[in-house]
């Protein structure tokens, strides 16, 4: 089966799965019958190319490598004004999306998922924004049109977290997520501990490293956490849940006095994020610093690491625990969604209801 690919964005994920859809050319044609051609890459600064007869990624990758701009591989010499003009007419398949994170209302990349999706375009994205804002309107058409859309890498990167809660438990009720899923917030804690350090001197280590970003407040203030919160709660517990409806706390208003308070009495400060069954029917959802004896699975997670644990009628408790993400691993993520798409797996999606809450709850 030959597949045409497009890359929207093509930054430290976009390059991440350029390399990998290299490394793996020889394994999608052997074991899935898949050859590619990228057709097509999209930037927001460094241009955009469009290459029916395909673009050679070493050229593409050398270009990004050294800042030029990809409008010097465009065929015909005529470079391609905008992201806009780019989805109009690149000819693609399939386009993976990983254009930077919009908290506040997941534009423009929600509009341009719409539109191809319109289009009958199947979408892979790694981007948080379109499936925080939009994953039930946005579901709902690529059903409708017959096409995938899938975004594994939006939680815990490249882990399958979503592909074993959708199709790992069939049947399964699940009542409670629970995890620590913001890499950022965990590192800033775990070195406040191990080395006394004030929450002002961590998150700086955090940012000279480039774990954090300069301005920190979608990680510290609990925003990046309530987002992957409400995309756990929508797709796998049928919650219908913006953000905004997250109970939400970061970790700004936690002392290094706190920390070593915790730490006197055998416990440990996380940054859990939770969904679950309310009792009276739907589902609630928040994110907050919690103390937690230090042998609790979550207290023992440092660092970077990320880890859920599912809770359900069937599996009691299921934990996946994922080690060194970063760009690699959101683009295996990617990958694995892109073979999934060419199985068909989106043709016989389950997407559950959460049933509704009860009327004097
Ligand atoms: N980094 C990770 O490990 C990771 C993990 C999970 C999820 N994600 C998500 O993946 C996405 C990408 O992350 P990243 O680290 O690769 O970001 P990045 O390095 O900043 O790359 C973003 C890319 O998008 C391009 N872009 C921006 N606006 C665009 C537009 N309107 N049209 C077309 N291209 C546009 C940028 O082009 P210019 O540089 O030319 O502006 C750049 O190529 C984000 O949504 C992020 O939250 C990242």
């Amino acid at each position: 089966m030959q597949l045409n690919v497009a890359l929207l964005g093509f930054g430290n994920v976009g390059r991440a799965l350029a390399e990998l859809l290299l490394a793996k050319t020889d394994t999608l044609r052997r074991d899935f019958d898949l050859s590619l051609r990228v057709v097509g890459i999209s930037t927001g600064r460094h241009g955009h190319v469009i290459d029916r007869m395909g673009i050679d990624l070493r050229t593409a990758l050398d270009a990004a490598r050294h800042g030029f701009s990809l409008d010097g591989l465009q065929p015909n010499n005529r470079a391609i004004p905008s992201t806009e003009r780019f989805l109009a007419d690149c000819p693609a398949d399939l386009v993976f999306e990983s254009i930077p994170t919009n908290p506040h209302d997941g534009l423009p990349a929600l509009a341009y998922i719409f539109g191809l999706l319109e289009r009958g375009v199947h979408v892979v994205t790694a981007n948080k924004g379109p499936v925080a804002f939009g994953y039930r309107e946005l579901s709902d058409l690529a059903a409708r049109k017959g096409v995938g859309f899938f975004f594994e890498s939006t939680v815990m990167d490249g882990a399958p977290v979503l592909g074993v809660g959708r199709e790992g438990l069939p049947a399964a009720s699940l009542e409670r997520i629970t995890g620590i899923l913001n890499s950022t917030t965990n590192y800033i804690l775990t070195r406040m501990e191990a080395e006394n350090l004030r929450f002002e001197d961590a998150l700086a280590a955090a940012q000279q490293i480039g774990i954090a970003e300069t301005d920190p407040t979608l990680d510290v203030d609990g925003w990046d956490a309530a987002i992957k919160t409400a995309i756990l709660a929508n797709v796998l517990m049928g919650a219908d849940l913006r953000p905004a409806d997250v109970d939400r706390e970061g970790i700004r208003g936690i002392s290094l006095q706190d920390v070593q308070a915790a730490s006197v009495a055998g416990q440990r400060i996380r940054l859990v994020c939770e969904a679950s069954r309310a009792p009276g029917g739907g589902i609630v959802a928040r994110v907050a610093p919690r103390w937690l004896p230090r042998e609790d699975l979550l207290a023992t997670i440092t660092g970077t690491t990320s880890i859920v644990n599912f809770e359900s009628d069937v599996l009691p408790r299921l934990t996946i625990i994922e080690h060194n993400p970063g760009p690699a691993t959101t683009a295996y993520g990617m990958l694995a969604d892109m073979i999934n798409i060419a199985r068909g797996r989106h043709a016989n999606l389950h997407q559950p209801v959460a049933p509704p809450a009860s009327p004097d709850s």
